[in-house]
């Protein structure tokens, strides 16, 4: 039977017979300020908290500072965690002093390994992965280096987050367009107006060698984060 990783997403999991199938890669997309970072740090927090799996969450874009803030402000003490090493927050920025700097993905492997080792990570995430397309020649590039660092982070043996966005105008799941197709599963976060309206969203795309319940439901951003209502299936498409 397939081992199951509980994502510590309350509902979630009831979309997903129980969690991620474990040592997938998943996607998580959606457009700006969907959700997606509160869905990777929640994932690391519980992981380490609840269900004692230690977690790398390897920040591209987002400095250290701010994630730790945005954490607290769900209540959850990312500090004291890293103290007792049972998560590791690794800052891979692109630019430094103004500068853009490639990041290649083999060494940003050696990093996460390093700190692997260090705290026996089970659960990775990498925030967003998009940083490494936007330094890539074509799509085809891209591809081929998100091939080599996946099946890198296969070796670990860990359950993969890799967080992409999608541009406002865009009708794909990703920025390159090539991501969904090297991950196991795709979960899309949405935050569609109807009207004078916001809504917030949850649909598992794919998740391979698994079923998984179909459709876009309701999510909250709260107090404790992100809280998904299995059972309140949205019935209008969004956009
Ligand atoms: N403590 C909180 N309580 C309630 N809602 C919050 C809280 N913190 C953040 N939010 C809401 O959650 C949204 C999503 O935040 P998050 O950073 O997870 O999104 P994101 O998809 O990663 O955004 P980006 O596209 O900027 O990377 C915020 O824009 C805000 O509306
Ligand atoms: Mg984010």
């Amino acid at each position: 039977m397939l081992s199951r990783v509980r994502t510590g997403i309350e509902g979630f999991d009831e979309l997903v017979l129980g969690g991620f199938p474990r040592g997938q890669t998943i996607l998580v997309t959606g457009r700006a300020g969907t959700g997606k970072s509160t869905f990777g740090m929640q994932f690391i927090y519980k992981g380490a908290k609840v269900y004692d799996e230690p977690g790398i969450y390897v920040t591209l874009e987002e400095s250290i500072y701010s994630i730790l803030k945005n954490a607290s402000s769900y209540g959850w003490d990312l500090e004291t965690l890293e103290k007792k090493s049972q998560i590791a927050l690794i800052d891979i920025a692109p630019a430094v002093g103004g500068q853009l700097r490639k990041i290649d993905p083999t060494d940003m492997f050696s990093t996460i390994s390093k700190h692997w080792k260090r705290i026996g990570a089970k659960r990775i995430v990498i925030d967003p992965i998009t940083i490494l397309g936007l330094q890539t020649e074509s799509p085809m590039q891209l591809r081929q280096d998100l091939i080599r660092f996946s099946s890198l982070l296969k070796q670990l043996d860990a359950t993969v987050i890799f967080v992409t966005e999608i541009p406002e105008d865009s009708q794909s799941l990703s920025r390159f367009g090539v991501e969904e197709f090297i991950s196991d599963g795709v979960v899309v976060l949405y935050y569609s107006r109807m009207g004078g309206i916001r809504t917030r969203g949850i649909e598992v795309r794919k998740l391979r060698g698994t079923s998984h319940k179909e459709g876009v439901f309701p999510v909250a951003i709260g107090d404790s984060g992100l809280v998904v209502v299995p059972s309140g299936k949205i019935p209008k498409l969004f956009s």
